[in-house]
């Protein structure tokens, strides 16, 4: 067969459906859009769900595409065996109700007997076990002898992934690529798990959609949806033995052994860790180039896990130093013509992994050391298995990952349950659930909450007329009482005191969405009146109303009036059209490589988190911080209209990442200075933000950071509040409130002054009470002793005088006593010769402290301890003498 590299591959294939009629579709992003069934991409299939359901309609009834995919279900398996990987790309051509299993089955045949000419006997089909159609086209059709097609059962043959979505029966081609890659038993034919015969392309009739209870409903119109891997594909025309010997991955493989300074191939061991480098490292760099960030949690977990296996592989291999972020031009070399955002973003991709590895250094550093104390105590206790309670604490309280624990145990020939640590880990997650759901919203719980629907058969979705009224006359669609026990009621009044969820036709409320908080207000009927406090969206995006009534009672039937409080509304808007100017002014100052990663804006603050690398130096939060005010002072009129998608990202609109948009979309406009894709309120010119200042700078988790800041005349009162502390000190300091830091500086060198001459004076103080009590000593067999007491004293300056009287006394024990505060300092000091004869002050002080109840300890020569009973001193004058007469004579 003629040899064919990866890259020629993909685009053979793509040219070959593109002639089938196929529109050519770039590679989604890795990140699910509007997708909570899957954590990654993990098929050619899964980015084009909403077009196999009907939901949305696709620019082409044929599309086909190579997409990049992660599926990390085998990750044990990587670098154990030839073929598992994380990462793949997958080629794939799908019908939406257009062409169904004839052509698939056709197309896919002539493409590979006669495009790549792959010899007939080499290759078998499977199908569904009820699938005789699908049999029929291949025998009828396409001449494939009966002998080489196959009928398989569910788990092979009939195709789905994640917990719901679209699914059917499927057909899968394989290739025999030789006795020699078999396992040599009789039994061996298609299905065997050696790897003589493997499975390159799946067709899948996809005819369903499996729902979230695990039933199936029939499509309205079959579908075709395949998948090849490509470098499955590649390792098969290049005649080679593994996915980590086809041309593009063995560069990356090849550049792991040269860092590590070893041959591929020549210890089995080491090849596990190369190949697990090599496959991981791919997963690394297309999640970070499709901004992923190394986190505890969901995705952000899969790339943290990856990265930490990479580098504790490296660890493995010897390479000691960082040496994951030095991979990366090699990826980006070898990828970055067919997935451009690696070039995009690989100074960021870079800068990420080292500090992901610099961080996790530190956390292993750390881990490794209380993993070898338990370790060792394990072994003095005669234990085989590893504590869950230690398992668990090296994870939770320090980042320990389990799977790191484990590795390590089992090296050193120990276990880890590793039900235990699960279990710990659910009873965690349950404790923090149990958290959430006891957290309430003013009386509501809020996983309730979070169910309300208004049944969509009663009227039409509430309208937002909000953008241009602040009140409005309307009808009631819905009165809602939700409640733990009973659920969702529907209601026909809210009488006084009641707290309800009403559904209106129309509504000037804003409801909680996109960061902005909801707006606040009144509703007022001919026999009552009620309080809104909160307005959100059901899952259809009727908008609803928390209301408590304060007045008399609202019918369902009523007409009502709905009032927005304006100046909450001007409040919140305020600081949304600032965040929009932050965000360009951050573009600005600091690259255009930041990306709003969250916000927040409600009528006090905003919050705005961002993609960036490196805290804000003080001269670049300034800098922003001027620029945004500049854009206020300048008066930017603020415009907001619809348009289609298409025509606001022509216009440069930033719109969020990982955010799916409708076919027409709102565009805020600050004169071209910012425009964004936006559905929240804001002012309809910058001059009424009136002011803007940043409160705070802060880090979020790897690679994001926090600004809030506050506008208006929140921001004029925190400038008063500032001022008002200045005024205060210069009230107390006696100073012009412009001299106060000149004043301060004055007063805290003075302070440092007045203190060292303090020290000063205590020291000649001292000096003298020690001269007063040199003649207090005795002489015990040519040893001076000398038990005394100093109150007032500090254990510091007890030693500077016991060290005065070592001066004075020569061959001396010294025992200082002090009452300071109800309590006693003791001090005991000797000189070295007598330390050589054995005296002991450490155990004078512990044989001494329990007299006035307390306790201490120390070296031979000095000793400190401390006691809470000064009405014992006396007796302890008699005893210190006993103690220090043991020693000496
Ligand atoms: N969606 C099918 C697969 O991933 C083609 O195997």
């Amino acid at each position: 067969m003629k040899y064919y590299g990866v890259n020629e591959l993909r685009e053979m294939y793509l040219r070959f459906f593109e002639k089938k009629g196929h529109l050519r579709l770039k590679s989604a992003s890795l990140v699910p859009e509007n997708d909570k069934s899957l954590l990654l991409i993990n098929a050619g299939m899964a980015p084009l769900k909403a077009y196999f359901t009907g939901q949305e309609v696709p620019p082409s009834k044929r599309v086909t595409s190579c997409q990049k995919c992660i599926r990390t279900g085998d990750i044990d398996n990587v670098g154990k065996t030839d073929r598992h990987g994380t990462f793949f790309e997958m080629l794939g051509n799908f019908s939406f109700g257009d062409y169904f299993k004839e052509e698939a089955i056709s197309w896919s045949w002539e493409f590979v007997t006669q495009v790549l000419k792959i010899p007939k006997d080499r290759l078998y089909v499977t199908v569904f076990m009820d699938d005789d159609e699908a049999a029929a086209i291949w025998h009828e059709q396409e001449h494939v002898p009966k002998s080489h097609i196959f009928y398989m059962g569910k788990k092979d043959n009939f195709w789905e992934v994640g917990t719901t979505g679209p699914c059917g029966p499927c057909s899968e081609i394989y290739y025999d690529r030789g006795e020699e890659y078999g396992c040599g038993r009789r039994s061996c034919t298609i299905g065997c798990d050696c790897d003589r015969y493997i499975e390159f392309w799946n067709l899948v009739f996809t005819e369903y959609n499996k729902n979230e209870d695990g039933s199936y409903d029939p499509l309205k119109f079959p579908n075709i949806d395949t998948g090849m891997g490509l470098e499955r594909i590649a390792a098969i025309m290049q005649g080679v033995p593994t996915l980590f010997d086809v041309d593009t991955i063995k560069v990356i493989r090849d550049k792991v052994c040269e860092f590590a300074g070893i041959e591929y191939g020549d210890n089995k061991d080491d090849d596990v860790s190369v190949r697990v480098i090599t496959d991981h490292m791919r997963s690394i760099v297309f999640m970070l180039a499709d901004k992923v960030h190394p986190s505890n949690e969901g995705r952000g977990y899969v790339l943290r896990r990856l990265i930490r296996r990479a580098m504790r592989h490296g660890r493995i291999l010897g390479i000691e130093n960082q040496f994951l972020a030095n991979l990366v031009s090699i990826v980006v070399g070898i990828y970055g013509n067919e997935y451009p955002e690696l070039e995009d973003q690989q100074r960021s991709i870079i800068r990420a992994l080292i500090m992901e590895e610099g961080n996790f250094e530190k956390t292993i550093k750390e881990g490794l050391g209380i993993l070898g104390g338990y370790i060792e105590r394990m072994i003095k206790e005669n234990k085989t298995i590893l504590d869950d309670e230690k398992c668990f604490k090296l994870y939770d309280t320090y980042g320990f990952p389990f799977e790191l624990t484990r590795e390590i145990v089992e090296e050193e020939g120990f276990k880890v349950s590793e039900e235990g640590f699960y279990k710990k880990m659910q009873a965690q997650k349950e404790q923090a659930r149990a958290a959430r759901s006891e957290y309430t919203y003013m009386g509501t719980k809020m996983d309730v909450l979070e169910t309300i629907e208004v049944d969509p058969t009663l009227a039409d979705p509430s309208l937002f007329r909000g953008y241009v009224t602040r009140e409005l006359d309307t009808s009631i669609i819905a009165i809602i009482d939700v409640s733990e026990e009973k659920g969702i009621v529907y209601e026909h009044v809210a009488q006084l005191n009641d707290i309800r969820y009403i559904a209106t036709a129309e509504t000037p409320f804003f409801a909680e969405s996109g960061g902005q908080v909801g707006d606040i207000g009144t509703i007022t009927s001919e026999t009552g009146e009620g309080l809104i406090t909160r307005v959100i969206k059901d899952i259809h995006g009727c908008i609803i109303h928390r209301v408590e009534i304060v007045k008399g009672y609202i019918d369902r039937h009523q007409n009502v009036n709905l009032k927005i409080n304006q100046e909450v509304r001007l409040s919140v808007s305020r600081n949304h059209s600032a965040t929009h100017l932050l965000q360009s002014a951050l573009r600005e100052v600091i690259g255009n490589h930041v990306e709003q990663a969250g916000s927040s804006v409600n009528k006090d603050r905003l919050r705005f988190d961002f993609t960036n690398f490196e805290a804000l130096k003080k001269s670049e939060i300034k800098k922003v911080e001027r620029l945004v005010n500049q854009k206020i002072f300048e008066g930017l009129e603020i415009d907001t209209s619809e348009m289609s998608l298409f025509d606001a990202q022509t216009q440069g609109a930033i719109a969020l990442f990982g955010e799916k948009y409708g076919d027409v979309v709102r565009v805020v406009d600050m004169e071209g200075y910012s425009i964004e894709l936006c559905g929240g309120t804001h002012v309809t010119n910058t001059s009424q933000i009136g002011l803007f200042k940043i409160l705070s700078e802060s880090g979020v988790s790897a690679g994001v950071r926090r600004i809030e800041a506050i506008t208006g005349i929140i921001a004029v009162e925190h400038g008063q509040e500032i001022e008002n502390q200045i005024e205060e000190i210069a009230i107390m300091t006696k100073c012009q409130k412009t001299e106060v830091v000149k004043q301060v500086k004055n007063l805290v060198e003075s302070l440092d002054s007045a203190k060292k001459e303090n020290q000063k004076l205590k020291t000649e103080i001292n000096k003298m009470i020690v001269e007063s009590r040199v003649n207090e000593a005795v002489d015990i067999d040519d040893v001076k002793v000398l038990v005394t007491q100093v109150d007032g004293k500090s254990i510091d300056e007890m030693k500077e005088m016991g060290d005065m009287l070592k001066n004075r006394l020569k061959i001396c024990i010294i025992f200082l006593m002090s009452i300071v505060e109800e309590k006693v300092n003791l001090v005991a000091m000797t000189t070295n010769d007598l330390v050589d004869k054995g005296v002991n002050c450490g155990t004078i002080i512990k044989k001494l402290a329990p007299i006035v109840n307390g306790k201490g300890g120390g070296r031979a020569n000095i000793a400190q301890g401390n006691g809470r009973d000064p009405t014992k001193i006396k007796e302890l004058f008699t005893k210190a003498i006993e103690v220090i007469k043991e020693f000496i004579t």
